[in-house]
C-alpha cells in the first residue's frame, strides 16, 4: 500500500487517482487545513493525521501497511513563509523528520518527496539544470532545501531510498475535471487569470512588464498536473535503483501575458488585465532543463502545449465541484 501523505491538496489529489488507475492501493492522509476532503478519490482510504501529531502518524503506519511513501503535505505560500517562517520550518522541516521517524520505526524505507525549483532562489542561468547552485531566496524555499539534504543525510546513514521531485509552475487538472486547483487564497496565475474571465474576479493584475523578457513579464515553465503525477508513479519504481533530485519541468519557458493570451483563445472571452508593479521575490525567468528526469525515470510530460494545459484547467474552472 502506498501512503500519500497530503494527498487532498492539488498535486497530491491527482497523483493519487493516477496511482489507483494504475493499480495501487493508496492511503491518503491529510490534515485538511489546505486539503479538500471530496479531492480524495473514493477508491482511496482516507486518515486524518497530522505531521506534527506523531501519535497521528504512529496510529497510521500500525493501521496499514505501507510500502512506500509519496509526501506532499506542507505549506507552500511564499509570501506567508516570509511573514511567518515558524510555521513553516514547523510544518515542512519538523513535520517531515516525525514522518521520517516514524517510517523508520515502522520499517518503511522508501519515499518520494515533492520538492520544488524555488530550492535553486534567483537562477544564474536557463535552463535550470539539478547542478545549478540552491540559494533559496524565502524560507519556504528554505524549508525544502532543509529536508533535501535530510534526506541525503538519511540514505547515508539509514539506507533511506528517496527520490526528490524539484516542480517547476504545476498547473492544469484532471482531464475528466473531476479535480483540480482549489487553494484559499488563491494566488497562481492560471486560475487568476481563468477567476477574471468568468468575472469571479474583476481583473488579474500583471507583476511587472519592466522584466529583461521579449514581452517584459515573468516567464515560468507550467507542467501539467497529470504529467506530475505520473512522475511520482514512475518515481516510485525507480526507488531501488535511484536516490537523488529531479526537475520536473516541461523544459518550455511561457511569459505571463503569452498565458494570458492563451487563456483568451480557449475560453473566447476576453481576460482584464491590470498592471501592476514586481511582485517581491519573483525571478525574471525559470524553466527547467529536464532531461535528468527523462533519463531517469523515463517520463516525458504529455501535456506540451499551454493551451492544452489551459483548457483542462477552464473544464474544471467551469464545472468545479469544490
Ligand atoms: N503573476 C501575476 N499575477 C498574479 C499572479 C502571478 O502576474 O496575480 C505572475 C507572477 O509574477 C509569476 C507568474 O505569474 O511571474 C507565476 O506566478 P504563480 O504565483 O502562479 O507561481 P510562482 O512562479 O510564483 O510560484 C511557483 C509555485 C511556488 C514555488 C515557486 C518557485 O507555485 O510554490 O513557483 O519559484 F515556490
Amino acid at each position: 500500500m502506498i501512503l500519500v501523505m497530503g494527498g487532498a491538496g492539488y498535486i497530491g489529489s491527482h497523483t493519487t487517482k493516477h496511482l489507483l488507475d494504475s493499480g495501487c492501493e493508496v492511503v491518503v492522509a491529510d490534515n485538511l487545513v489546505y486539503g479538500h476532503r471530496q479531492a480524495v478519490d473514493a477508491r482511496a482510504r482516507f486518515c486524518h493525521a497530522d505531521l506534527l501529531d506523531i501519535f497521528s502518524l504512529q496510529t497510521l503506519f500500525a493501521t496499514y501497511h505501507i510500502d512506500a511513501v509519496v509526501h506532499f503535505a506542507a505549506f507552500a505560500y511564499v509570501g506567508e513563509s516570509m511573514a511567518d517562517p515558524a510555521k513553516y520550518y514547523a510544518n515542512n522541516v519538523v513535520g517531515t523528520i516525525n514522518l521520517l521517524n516514524v517510517m523508520q520505526a515502522f520499517r518503511v524505507e522508501k519515499i518520494v518527496f515533492s520538492s520544488t525549483c524555488a530550492t535553486y532562489g534567483e537562477p544564474l542561468h536557463t535552463p535550470i539544470d539539478e547542478r545549478h547552485p540552491q540559494l533559496p531566496i524565502n524560507p519556504y524555499g528554505r524549508s525544502k532545501l532543509a529536508v533535501e539534504q535530510i534526506l541525503e543525510d538519511y540514505r547515508r546513514a539509514y539506507g533511506l531510498k528517496y527520490i526528490a521531485l524539484r516542480y517547476f509552475n504545476a498547473a492544469g487538472c484532471s482531464a475528466d475535471a473531476s479535480m483540480g486547483e482549489s487553494h484559499t487564497p488563491e494566488t497562481h496565475l492560471i486560475p487568476l487569470v481563468l477567476k477574471a474571465i468568468t468575472g469571479e474576479r474583476d481583473v488579474v493584475k500583471i507583476f511587472g512588464t519592466d522584466y529583461d523578457t521579449p514581452d517584459g513579464t515573468c516567464i515560468r515553465d507550467y507542467i501539467h498536473v497529470e504529467d506530475l503525477a505520473l512522475a511520482h508513479r514512475l518515481a516510485l519504481e525507480k526507488l531501488d535503483s535511484f536516490s537523488g533530485c529531479l526537475n520536473l519541468g516541461a523544459g518550455v519557458g511561457t511569459s505571463v501575458r503569452e498565458v494570458i493570451v492563451a487563456a483568451e483563445n480557449v475560453s473566447g472571452q476576453k481576460c482584464p488585465v491590470e498592471y501592476a508593479p514586481r511582485r517581491e521575490g519573483d525571478p525574471a525567468k525559470l524553466f527547467a532543463d529536464k532531461r535528468k528526469a527523462e533519463e531517469i525515470l523515463g517520463w516525458k510530460p504529455r501535456y506540451t502545449d499551454m493551451e492544452d494545459i489551459i483548457r483542462t484547467a477552464w473544464n474544471w474552472e467551469k464545472s468545479r465541484k469544490f
